[in-house]
């Protein structure tokens, strides 16, 4: 099924996400034969572009970034006739006139009445204004339905913020008119958890507290903040991912099993992940999270600069840009689990990694020098970049004596489906095309995840970090991180 007749705006046409993923993700979509039947897609900025030049620019990201780049069907030619510019002010209410015309054209071309959605790849300190003015539009005041708001990360930059940019937003639009984007999960493999875990008997009776020791999401980034420094230092690694990736990947491990996957639903079961989260008491953060800062250092052969030496950044940064908290969920299903999350720039692997390890089996019959290690019983998806799931058990190695070892039952995305993989964005621009807003987030959502890192954020930030930077490009981050789990008696996994 195709999205019907729609006119797709975008805010900060002339930026970065757009030309990175948004218009390559829109393409991908056109060559696999998804967009709909009559569409437009309208860039909007304040740069001076022609419909030329706009087309240009696009194009080159898409040569660089569209993974269907070298497609040999690629019809640019085609697609790029649906792509136009609409240079506007959008602090100037008159400019929006332009919208406007635009959306009646379509209806009067196409002969009929198209959705809009009006994607906000801005700075968040534009969103407010932009909402604001959209809302006023003729097409948001008579078809409500069809009328649509993407609206990029961070939502918000603290709890207040998000409650604030929450209350205006809900007060223009109808909650199921905003789509708070998490690419995380339009990522195929964060949305395979849900088939995983509830379209098969065999794990979920085994899915609590009663089978589960831990749980571990690794999300490593080897990268450091690159061209993106002045966000980042309002920002750091909390914020950045934990917030919203890492969280929502929990909510996805965690849940209850749905009725349905009617959005609500599903968000329903997410919201109650996070209101279990036990909050973290401010005098005791220091046993709970971990923060970190790269120095500068050797990586992969490359002589890396230090967090504090790069453009946009203060000199005496106190930003994370690696964190690792231990949370727990306070539920019948999680009493007791430790929930491990870590994440940062500049870590030796780039990797997003589930870990399950499952309670040491209930007596240990064999001698101790059949294995060290009852660790094998465990399970590990693996979001990106090998897309994969691993059950590792121990199994018997052949020979006279009893002598054990983990073995791994694999199966991977790859070698078992030719199909590509479509892209998160792909995913997510298609779903909100078709008004499907279950990878979405709502906005209790969001304003209970920053609930959930508010006592750390607050307490990281009235004590400023004495041994920044504490952490050398390409490893596994600061020692404190290691200690954190060392307590406990276990160890992050990585996988061989
Ligand atoms: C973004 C963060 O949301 O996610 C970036 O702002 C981070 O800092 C990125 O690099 C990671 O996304 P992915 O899909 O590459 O894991």
């Amino acid at each position: 099924k195709k999205p019907s007749s729609t006119v797709v705006f975008i805010f900060g046409g002339s930026g970065d996400l757009n030309q990175r993923k948004l218009t390559p993700a829109l393409y991908n979509l056109f060559i696999d034969d998804f967009m709909p039947e009559n569409f437009a897609i309208i860039g909007t900025g304040r740069t001076d572009y022609s419909n030329e030049k706009f087309r240009g620019h696009l194009l080159e990201g898409i040569k660089e970034f569209s993974r269907r780049k070298n497609d040999k069907n690629a019809t640019w030619e085609n697609f790029q006739q649906h792509i136009s510019y609409l240079r506007m002010d959008a602090d100037k209410p008159e400019d929006y006139n332009g919208i406007t015309k635009i959306i009646d054209d379509c209806e009067k071309t196409w002969g009929e009445h198209p959705s809009v959605l009006f994607y906000l790849a801005v700075a968040p300190q534009l969103v407010p204004e932009i909402a604001t003015n959209l809302s006023k539009l003729k097409i948001n005041k008579e078809d409500k339905k069809n009328t649509r708001i993407v609206v990029e990360k961070p939502f918000g930059h603290d709890l207040q913020s998000a409650k604030e940019l929450n209350s205006l937003l809900t007060g223009l639009f109808e909650e199921n008119q905003i789509y708070r984007i998490d690419h995380y999960l339009g990522k195929e493999t964060v949305q395979n958890i849900l088939a995983l875990r509830f379209a098969n008997a065999l794990f979920e009776p085994i899915w609590n507290c009663n089978y589960i020791d831990h749980v571990q999401i690794t999300a490593a980034e080897t990268v450091g903040v690159e061209d993106r420094g002045g966000y980042y230092e309002q920002a750091g690694a909390l914020r950045d991912m934990v917030q919203n990736h890492i969280l929502q990947v929990l909510c996805m491990v965690a849940m209850e099993a749905p009725v349905s996957f009617e959005a609500n639903e599903i968000r329903n079961k997410k919201s109650d992940v996070l209101n279990a989260i036990r909050k973290i008491n401010k005098h005791e953060v220091q046993k709970y999270a971990v923060r970190g800062q790269y120095g500068s250092g050797w990586m992969q052969g490359k002589k890396e600069k230090a967090y504090r030496e790069e453009k946009g950044v203060n000199p005496e940064s106190a930003t994370d840009t690696f964190a690792a908290v231990k949370f727990y969920i306070d539920n019948w299903r999680w009493q007791g689990v430790p929930f491990y999350v870590r994440t940062g720039k500049h870590l030796m692997e780039k990797t997003t990694l589930i870990t399950i390890q499952f309670k040491e089996a209930p007596k240990y019959a064999f001698p101790s020098e059949a294995s060290e290690t009852w660790r094998a019983n465990r399970l590990t998806i693996s979001i990106q970049p090998e897309m994969d799931i691993r059950l590792r058990f121990q199994a018997k190695r052949p020979g006279q004596t009893m002598s054990l070892n983990p073995v791994d039952m694999v199966f991977s995305y790859n070698d078992n489906y030719d199909e590509p993989q479509p892209e998160a964005y792909e995913t997510l621009l298609l779903d909100a095309m078709m008004g499907n807003a279950t990878q979405f987030m709502r906005g209790d959502q969001v304003e209970i995840a920053w609930e959930v890192v508010a006592p750390i954020l607050e307490t990281w930030e009235s004590r400023p970090p004495v041994d920044f930077p504490n952490y050398a490009p390409g490893s596994w981050g600061p020692e404190d991180a290691e200690a954190l789990i060392a307590r406990d008696g276990r160890t992050w996994v990585t996988l061989p």
